[in-house]
């Protein structure tokens, strides 16, 4: 490892400076010095975390490149096409949202509340893969005994053939054979031993849990500010695409949202999942926000139970909520997340208001969605809401931002001002337009499919959408106020 010091540089204008200012010496920016690392060594002028026959190879190739000028890109056809072959991660719904299992040598970065429950679904995956290839647990928020603790919890370590370890001194000096499918755990927040450790022990699959934690003694600011996450991450980036490893990194979401959180990282890396759900529900959701290897924004649901995470593997029942009794201003919905359709019931509650402006709140629908769509009901449908209290939630608080969810809001609402019922066996599917028209949406025959293999009987869908053969009654709508009708 060369000798290290690090500068701060400002981001605005460039201008060098040995110590922090709050407000850069030349352009006068406020907040806008970064920390840097200047490596005291130019030859070595390598990422941390090159070792140093890497760092010999650059240089050699550095310069035959120059006298014999050999071309390095590559045509089309000279670039091989054989697709790597995944991993399955032991779980559907991670696999899922992966596009498919694990890319060998990817770098997947999870992030989430505190206390949501990544350790918790890592530590299961950790110990699924561990049956059948290497996998180092680097716990550098926790002691080992406390990942022994957990893992207890989780029944892990119980059944052969994995074996929650740590590796002994002579352990580690040893390394050379290969000691077979295993779960490691390293309790360490340097980030040079772990690197080291990634270096000699070559894991298939290593956790890091969680970045935050993770410290580069070279930087002067303390763990989980921006240069360590964003100097740590990329170290880790090269060990793990020089020794094809892949790489699962825990960031935590940080009350102020971007600050340090792992959307600074979310361009160094292949994958980004975020972990998200009601801390007191059991229900966690696992969405996909960029996979360069598939699909964004596909859904695993999992459920939070006394050992661990559960899989969901039919969502639409949890969010369905008791359909023996249905209250008025209820409305049912075929929600699409990714290639995935959820069923999900939606209620709302409209009441006199006992304030100069009227209340509207929301749960898991968008706030100005609601609003656009009392306006409509206001305008189109003739429903007075301007003097009433509005409250739409979805079951379970799932988040349905898109707008097949509005004709059932619409509904939901005219429901509850009515006081009527929805038959229970309807599901409602389509976007309302500011003129009270029904819009198309996508993917409508996977969300009939889906509301057909729960029992529904009917389905007010818009008018011109191509329906699949299904044992559905189809109602087309072009208006809202039609939609109304057929409904109540
Ligand atoms: P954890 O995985 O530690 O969260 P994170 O790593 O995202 O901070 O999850 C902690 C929560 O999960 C904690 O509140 C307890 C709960 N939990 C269970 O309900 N059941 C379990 O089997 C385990 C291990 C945790
Ligand atoms: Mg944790």
């Amino acid at each position: 490892m060369p000798k290290t010091r690090s500068h701060y540089v400002c981001n605005q204008c460039a201008a060098e400076s040995p110590q922090y200012f709050g407000k850069c010496p030349s352009c006068h920016a406020w907040n806008s010095l970064e920390e840097q690392i200047v490596k005291s060594n130019p030859a070595a002028a390598t990422p941390i975390g090159l070792t140093a026959t890497a760092r010999l190879n650059g240089k050699k190739r550095a310069s035959s490149t120059t006298s014999v000028q050999a071309r390095s890109s590559l045509t089309f056809e000279q670039i091989s096409d054989h697709p790597q072959a995944r991993v399955s991660s032991g779980y559907t719904e991670l696999d899922r949202v992966l596009g498919g299992g694990i890319v060998p040598g990817s770098l997947v970065l999870i992030g989430g509340d505190p206390g949501i429950g990544k350790s918790t679904l890592l530590l299961q995956v950790a110990n699924q893969l561990g049956s059948q290839h290497r996998v180092l647990y680097v716990c550098a928020e926790e002691s080992g005994q406390q990942v022994k603790l957990r893992s207890h919890r989780l029944g892990i370590g119980k059944q052969p053939p994995v074996q929650l370890q740590q590796r002994s001194a002579e352990e580690a000096a040893a390394a050379t054979g290969d000691p077979g499918p295993n779960l490691y755990v390293l309790p360490e927040t340097d980030l040079e031993t772990v690197l080291a450790e990634l270096e000699s022990l070559k894991p298939t699959v290593a956790v890091i849990d969680s970045i935050q934690a993770l410290y580069y003694s070279a930087l002067g600011s303390a763990p989980g500010s921006v240069s360590q996450v964003r100097e740590c991450t990329s170290a880790l980036m090269h060990v793990a695409k020089r020794e094809h490893i892949t790489l699962f990194i825990v960031g935590h979401v940080t009350k102020e949202g971007a600050i340090a959180g792992p959307k600074v990282l979310e361009h160094l890396v292949d994958t980004v999942l975020y972990f998200e759900g009601d801390r007191f529900a059991s229900h966690r959701l696992l969405r996909s926000v960029k996979n360069r290897f598939g699909a964004t924004h596909e859904l695993g649901v999992f459920e939070m139970a006394d050992r661990g995470l559960a899989e969901v593997s039919n969502p639409s029942e949890l969010f369905l909520g008791n359909r023996e009794e249905v209250a008025p201003g209820t409305a049912t919905i075929v929600a699409c997340e990714g290639t995935r359709p959820i069923v999900v019931e939606l209620q709302a509650l409209v009441s006199p208001t006992s304030y100069s402006s009227p209340r509207r709140s929301t749960t898991g629908i968008e706030y100005n969605r609601l609003l656009q769509i009392l306006a409509v009901l206001e305008k189109r449908v003739g429903i007075p809401l301007s003097k009433l209290d509005a409250y739409v939630a979805s079951s379970g608080g799932l988040n349905v931002g898109e707008p097949a969810a509005d004709l059932g809001v619409a509904v939901a609402v005219a429901a509850s001002f009515r006081d009527r019922v929805v038959d229970a066996k309807t599901v409602l599917i389509g976007e309302v337009g500011l003129g009270g028209q029904i819009r198309p949406v996508s993917q409508i025959e996977l969300r009939l499919k889906e509301a057909a293999k729960l029992g529904f009987k009917r389905a007010i869908i818009p008018k011109g959408q191509t329906v699949p053969d299904i044992d559905l009654e189809i109602i087309p709508v072009a208006k809202v106020l039609d939609a109304m009708i057929a409904a109540l």
